[in-house]
């Protein structure tokens, strides 16, 4: 079903209400399977006829999407995550050096012991990720606690990432090979902000 849904993006025929309405799916799909990987711990419940042992997440929940494109994830894992704590980074490309321009942060406070979920559907060069991670390695937010998610990465964008970064998690639905000049992931999908968002 994901790469269906993933099809359905990259089609350039694919009009606006399409293409929100299968990265709403995927997104979806993805806050399953990241809700999955997280660490649970045992915990005993009463029942209403006793105690029951069972199990509750380890640790609290940080969504950090990036925006643009990254709020797209807000509400599927919010959905799956109601008591998520929230925090937004702004960064956008330059249009010619394709180099991250930071332009807004707000971040709750966060511990070391957090699980940090980094929302951006794009990595392409993985220059906007990396900003953001190294924005929280200065805040002594270990790499082992963070998990980027996103639809579309390009190969290159992941080893630059990974090679920092070596024991971040990456859940993505597809790597793409290559980046065009503009630094753009090929094949890609387009711009998914100015797609999703209709401009
Ligand atoms: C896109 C995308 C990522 C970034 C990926 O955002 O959502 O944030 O580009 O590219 P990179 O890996 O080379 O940094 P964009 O700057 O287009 O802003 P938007 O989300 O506001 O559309
Ligand atoms: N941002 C996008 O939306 N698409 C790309 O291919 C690269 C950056």
């Amino acid at each position: 079903m994901k790469n269906s849904l993933l099809t359905i993006l990259r089609d350039k025929k694919t009009s606006c209400a399409g293409f929100r309405q299968a990265a709403n799916n995927l997104a979806t799909m993805l806050a399953s399977e990241v809700a999955s990987s997280l660490e649970e711990e045992p915990v005993t419940v009463e029942t209403p006829l006793g105690n029951g042992s069972g199990k509750r997440l380890a640790h609290s929940i940080y969504l950090l999407p990036i925006l643009r494109a990254g709020t797209v994830f807000l509400p599927p894992f919010l959905h799956l995550f109601p008591d998520a704590k929230v925090g937004f980074f702004g960064i956008r490309r330059d249009e010619k050096t394709a180099a991250p321009m930071p332009y807004y942060e707000n971040l709750p406070p966060i511990g070391p012991s957090d699980d940090i979920l980094l929302l951006d559907p794009m990595i392409a060069t993985g220059g906007s990720a990396l900003w953001a991670l190294d924005r929280l390695a200065s805040l002594s937010i270990p790499e082992t606690r963070i998990r980027l998610v996103g639809i579309i990465a390009s190969v290159e964008g992941v080893q630059r990432i990974k090679i920092k970064y070596p024991h971040l998690k990456i859940f993505v639905v597809a790597e793409d090979p290559s980046l065009d000049p503009k630094k753009f992931i090929v094949p890609g999908l387009g711009d998914f902000g100015d797609r999703y968002f209709g401009n």
